[in-house]
Order: C-alpha cells, then sequence, then structure tokens
C-alpha cells in the first residue's frame, strides 16, 4: 500500500488487521458477517437480544473482550429493537437493513485498501498546494485533512454499531469513545425520549444509505494557529493585532427565529463544540453540536481520527449530509422524519456544508473578563473562521501578522458565517461577549457576513440595535475590540456590573439609538 505512514497512524484504532501488507477480518469475523449479510434464515439475528448476542461473539473474535461494553447495552439493544419500535419496522431492519450493514463491513478491508492505495490520495481541495488526504489520525498540533468517501465513512458507522473499534489507546491518545455501547447502554440505564429518538434518528441513516448508497465525499480538518511561518497555519493573531486591525466589520444580521442549519446562505455553519468533536453526541448529550451529529451522522467518523482540541485549533467538516428532520432541543428533542439534503456538490464531490467545530471555555464565569481568555475565545473563533487557503495570501502580503495594513484582497467567493449562542448555553459564557468576539472573528477572517440566531436570549434583545448603532459609526476591528477590552477590564475590576451593551450604549433602552452619541464615540480612531 502507497500511504503506509498514514494507515500505520490509525491501525491500533481500526478493527481490521494488517498481514503481508494487506488488511483483512480475521475469518470467524468473515464467517459470522456472511450469515448476517444472508438475513434472519441464516443468522437467526431477528431480535435486539440476539443481535447482542452476534455482536459479542463477533467482539471475540477480534479479541476485544477483555475491554468490556458499556453495563446495559444488551438492554439497550434488546429495549431498542424488541419494545419501542414497531414490530414491523425491527422485521425490516433485521431482514434488509442488518444484512446490508453486515455486507458493507465485509467490503471495509478492501474499501480501506482501495483508499489508500488511491493513485490521487494527495489531492489538490480548494485552491490549496496539495494535500495528503488519507484516513490517519490528525493529530493536535498539525494541520491536516482526510478526506473520505460516505460509503467508507458508512462502513466505519456500522463498525460503530457493532461496537467493533478497539478501545484500548483512545483515552491515552485524547481520541472519543467510538462504539455505540454507550448510545444503547444509556436508553437502558436512564429512559428518555430523547435519548430514543437520538438512536432513531441512526437507525434512519442506516436505513437510507442501505437503499441507496450516497456517493460523495466528506473533508475533515483540522486548523491550527501558529506562530511559525510554515503556510499550512493560520497566523497566530496577538493582542497588539486585534487592537491595531483597521479590518472593516463584516454585515451583521440578527436572525429572531430559525435554526443555523437551515440556512439557505453558503456559509460557514458554527458547531457549539466540545473540545472532544461530538461532546456527548455517543453517550447522554442533545445539545446543539449532539443534534448536528445525529442530524449528520456522518460527522461521527471524525471522532475515530481526531483527538481533543487545543486552545489554538479549530476543526472543519465539509460534506456532511442531512439525513433527519428533528424537532425539540434537549430533553424535547424529537425524530421527525426524513431529511432530503438538497444542497450544491462541489467538484470534490463534498455537498456544499461546512462546519466548523469551535469550543468556548467552559464554565469562564469571571475568568472571561481576563485579557488572556477574551483573546483565547476570539483567537478560536478566528481559527475557525479563517479560510486557510486565504490566509496562506494573506502571510504573503501582512509580514509580522500584522492586520494594521488595509487589506484589500478581492476574494470571489462570498461565504459567510452562521452562527448562534455560541458557548452561552451548558457553557455558561456572556452573550453579549460572545457574540461581539464572534463579529470580530469573522471580520479579521474577511468574511462578508454574518447571520445570527440569537434563540430569543433576553440578554441579546438590544443586539440588532447595538449592532447597527456601531456599524453606523463606522467602527474597524481595532476600535471594537479596545472597548470589549475596555468593559472586561473594568467588570474584572468590579467598575461596572451591567452587560457590554447597555454599558457602551447606556441611551439605548429609551431613545432614538441614532441620533445620540456617549462621550467616547471617537476612542480608538
Ligand atoms: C471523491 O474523492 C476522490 C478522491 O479525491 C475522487 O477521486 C472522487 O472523484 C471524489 N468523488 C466525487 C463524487 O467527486
Amino acid at each position: 500500500m502507497e500511504n503506509r505512514e498514514d494507515l500505520n497512524s490509525i491501525l491500533e484504532f481500526l478493527p481490521v488487521v494488517l498481514r503481508s501488507s494487506a488488511l483483512f477480518w480475521p475469518s470467524q469475523v468473515v464467517e459470522a458477517l456472511k450469515a448476517l449479510s444472508k438475513g434472519p434464515e441464516h443468522s437467526q439475528v431477528d431480535s435486539g437480544e440476539v443481535l447482542f448476542l452476534a455482536i459479542s461473539d463477533l467482539r471475540n473474535s477480534l479479541n476485544l473482550s477483555a475491554d468490556p461494553l458499556a453495563f446495559s447495552t444488551a438492554d439497550g439493544f434488546s429495549l431498542f429493537f424488541d419494545d419501542l419500535i414497531s414490530r414491523a419496522e425491527a422485521n425490516k431492519w433485521f431482514a434488509e437493513i442488518l444484512p446490508a450493514l453486515a455486507d458493507s463491513l465485509l467490503r471495509l478491508p478492501s474499501m480501506l485498501e482501495a483508499h489508500y492505495n488511491r493513485a490521487d490520495s494527495i489531492t489538490r481541495i480548494d485552491s490549496r498546494d496539495e494535500l495528503r488526504t488519507s484516513l490517519r489520525l490528525l493529530k493536535s498540533q498539525e494541520p491536516g485533512i482526510v478526506l473520505l468517501s460516505q460509503e467508507l465513512i458508512a462502513a466505519l458507522l456500522a463498525c460503530s454499531f457493532f461496537c467493533l473499534f478497539p478501545n484500548y489507546s483512545r483515552d491515552a491518545n485524547h481520541l472519543p469513545l467510538i462504539n455505540f455501547d454507550h448510545l444503547f447502554a444509556s436508553l437502558y440505564d436512564s429512559y428518555n425520549e430523547k435519548q430514543e429518538n437520538k438512536i432513531k434518528c441512526i437507525i434512519h441513516y442506516f436505513e437510507r444509505i442501505c437503499s441507496s448508497m450516497p456517493v460523495g465525499n466528506v473533508s475533515f480538518e483540522r486548523k491550527v494557529l501558529a506562530d511559525n511561518h510554515n503556510l499550512n497555519y493560520i497566523p497566530y493573531p496577538k493582542a497588539e493585532s486585534w487592537s491595531k486591525s483597521v479590518v472593516s466589520l463584516c454585515l451583521f444580521e440578527v436572525c429572531s427565529s430559525g435554526l443555523i442549519e437551515d440556512t439557505s446562505k453558503e456559509a460557514l455553519e458554527v458547531d457549539f463544540a466540545n473540545k472532544y468533536f461530538g461532546g456527548g453526541a455517543l453517550t447522554k448529550g442533545c445539545v446543539q453540536e449532539e443534534i448536528r451529529f445525529m442530524i449528520s451522522p456522518e460527522l461521527i467518523a471524525g471522532m475515530l481520527f481526531l483527538p481533543c482540541m487545543a486552545d489554538n485549533e479549530a476543526i472543519e467538516v465539509v460534506g456532511a449530509e442531512r439525513f433527519s428532520k428533528y424537532k425539540g432541543y434537549a430533553a424535547s428533542f424529537r425524530f421527525d422524519g426524513d431529511f432530503l439534503d438538497k444542497r450544491d456538490i462541489d467538484i470534490m464531490g463534498r455537498r456544499k456544508t461546512r462546519i466548523i467545530a469551535i469550543d468556548a471555555l467552559v464554565n469562564p464565569e469571571e475568568r472571561q473578563y481576563r485579557h488572556k481568555f477574551l483573546l483565547r475565545e476570539i483567537n478560536k473563533a478566528f481559527c475557525g473562521f479563517s479560510d486557510s487557503c486565504k490566509s496562506k495570501q494573506y502571510q504573503t502580503l501582512l509580514k509580522d501578522d500584522d492586520f494594521s495594513e488595509s487589506l484589500s484582497l478581492n476574494f470571489e467567493d462570498e461565504i459567510g458565517i452562521v452562527t448562534g449562542n455560541w458557548g452561552c448555553g451548558a457553557f455558561g459564557g456572556d452573550p453579549e461577549i460572545k457574540t461581539i468576539l464572534q463579529w470580530l472573528a469573522a471580520s479579521q477572517a474577511l468574511r462578508p457576513f454574518l447571520v445570527y440566531y440569537a434563540f430569543n436570549m433576553e440578554a441579546l434583545k438590544t443586539l440588532e440595535q447595538v449592532t447597527k448603532w456601531i456599524m453606523l459609526h463606522k467602527w474597524n476591528v481595532g476600535d471594537l475590540w479596545n472597548m470589549v477590552v475596555e468593559y472586561s477590564l473594568q467588570r474584572s475590576k468590579r467598575e461596572t456590573g451591567v452587560g457590554f451593551f447597555n454599558w457602551l450604549l447606556p441611551f439605548l433602552s429609551s431613545d432614538d439609538p441614532m441620533m445620540l452619541d456617549p462621550p467616547y464615540v471617537n476612542i480608538g480612531k
């Protein structure tokens, strides 16, 4: 195989074995999968209970039994397939879907070999120089891309369903869990409808790919900010770069209703991520990130090879297809039927859906007003929002990461940012500050617009007025950053207790905002 080094970096995390430079399933596994692929008359697997026994046998054949599954996994499979879904659905699952998944697993070794042997495994993506794109561990502090076909992703997710991935060294490599045992075990341990509906989304995904295998690609990229001048990295902005920046603020549009993933504009959709990509998707989590993973399960594949993000890193996924509709959020989350994804497809065969995973500070409280942490958050967003190929042109134009020169780069694409209350729900961040930091980062990354879904958050009720006022007064990135820094300093010293918007524009709640200027309007100019 051509890309031996790439395969070696991931081999210990895969269930297949390498023998004399070819990938195999052990022979007992092949026999068991063949029986499963022929349907319940051959395999006797026609219930959740028996399915779990088949899974245990497969795991034994792979010598995985020393690493036990979550305690209630068997009960979870049985509860879902034998009690929660109708007998008709279960019959269809065991007669059609499960055999197709077993068949896809049988083909996994040859799919992987084809993947590593691909003549064009060094691929030109977007307008970048040629890149390695094979499946490998995308380690922390190393920018890189993995490009997978949707078919290979489907086989990898089938491995997760059958709990065939070895877990031994995932923890030590800062990798999240990837098998579905906890997903099913928590269904049984603390039954709730949201967990049942998360599993329904995944089952629906398997039904869809078994009735018609999608033929596109999905790319997973680790983006890294760094001081070194290697062109694969996005230059790390320092505090002075932000305070001196004269880049104009991008358009800011507030939407009071709607959802990020329903946006029709071509934009980066922000995933309010956990530093472990996917967060609680495969356990009990069911908020913004986890819901995105359930309606577009191909995202889960990234959890296989993307270790935990550091402060200067972000993850970008292009091409994940959406399969399910849903309603509700958290405890009220429900699968709401099939979703046909009609997004355009790019020349790499990827859907033009771009998801940016950026993890905000967790429970930052007063810490979030400290300069160091403001910088952490703005640079995290900047890392996600930057376009790796744009940032190259950027670097050649700007010496010393200095943003103070006027930029007049003309980019053809008009890809903006679609976001919302990043880091402000379970993570407890200050929504006024987080909103502004995202706006600054989007502007500095030369994005043409930022669409903000406010989800009726009380603290943001004057957001539209505030952003309009700021635009009207033509503040640039440096001006607004300096105000955030000044406010945060006062807030840290307890010289002010009001929110940022009220501090910045105290008259907003009463009079016509456009008529009045606060005394410091010219600060920073
Ligand atoms: C997916 O990517 C591979 C590898 O670059 C490429 O050969 C193939 O044509 C792509 N698929 C589509 C549908 O464009």
